[in-house]
């Protein structure tokens, strides 16, 4: 297959393809039809982007083909309401049911992280889904051993708490899902917590709730064995974890927060 392929018949000219890449790497021949830039297969970062935006189908492409690219449903889309609701209504959800989540139920809102937007299309985030509620305990036992050695009031409490029977570092979710990815690539936090935050939104929209596990993140810096429980290479960093499972509660409300500083130019 060509780099990208173009059906005549299909195509209408409008140049569309050409417009939304982002770097100019589809060029119009002198008959108005789209054509690769010579050096195309070497600067494209596969985003799709011109497959997705023909209102034709005509085109497709080497490494995304058009016959993967899912269209877009109309009688799925939602309100701008409902979505705005949805946004704001995403709380960090720590009181869980005991009910674990389906294999099959974290494997699809996991599934829709590879949808986030990442730096040049790079994807470059890992997952470990700690399955076994006892593994959850684990790890947070393993974090509070790693607090109590840092200096810091903050900690302090999470680590009394633990000593005392109540886990407030993992808040005794059945799973946890942790994000890493490579320590030599410069996008690398940011994708994940993009990733990460897609995850918590793909949660909501599945009746599952989420918080951030910030403490264990920090803990794992400087503690081997949690890197070693999740499994994760020497040579990545672990970016982030959320706990997860099946909210004890309901939010009813959606409570303020500060007003968006703005300057305006
Ligand atoms: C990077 C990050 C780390 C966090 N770490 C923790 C944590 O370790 N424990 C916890 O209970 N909440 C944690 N949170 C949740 C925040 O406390 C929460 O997002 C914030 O209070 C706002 O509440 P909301 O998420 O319901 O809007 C974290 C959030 C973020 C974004």
């Amino acid at each position: 297959m060509q780099f990208i392929e173009i059906d005549r018949d299909s195509c209408k000219r409008d140049g569309i393809c050409s417009a939304v890449c982002p770097a100019e790497l589809i060029g119009i021949d002198p008959d108005g039809f789209p054509v690769a830039a010579p050096d195309a297969a070497a600067q494209c970062i596969n985003c799709g982007h011109c497959v997705a935006a023909c209102p034709t189908a005509a085109l497709s492409h080497q490494k995304v083909p058009l016959i993967d690219c899912l269209p877009i449903r109309e009688d799925l889309m939602i309100s701008t309401a409902a979505a705005t609701q949805f946004l704001k209504m995403r709380r960090s959800v720590r009181e869980f049911k005991e009910e674990t989540v389906s294999r099959e139920l974290l494997a699809k809102i996991i599934d829709t992280t590879r949808f986030a937007n990442s730096a040049v299309n790079y994807q470059p985030v890992r997952w470990v889904v700690v399955r076994r509620p006892d593994d959850v305990r684990q790890l947070a036992g393993l974090a509070a051993e790693a607090l109590r050695k840092q200096p810091n009031e903050f900690f302090e409490r999470y680590v009394k708490a633990w000593d005392m029977g109540r886990d407030l570092i993992l808040r005794g979710a059945p799973h946890l899902i942790a994000a890493y990815a490579s320590t030599e690539y410069t996008w690398a936090a940011v994708d994940s917590a993009i990733a990460l935050a897609y995850l918590e939104l793909a949660a909501q929209a599945n009746g599952l709730g989420t918080t951030w596990a910030g403490l264990l993140t920090i803990a794992a810096q400087s503690s081997p064995a949690i890197m070693e429980f999740l499994d994760i290479p020497k040579d990545k960093k672990l970016l982030g974890a959320v706990m997860l499972g099946y909210p004890k509660y309901k939010y009813r409300r959606i409570p303020g927060r500060n007003e968006a500083v703005i300057k305006w130019r």
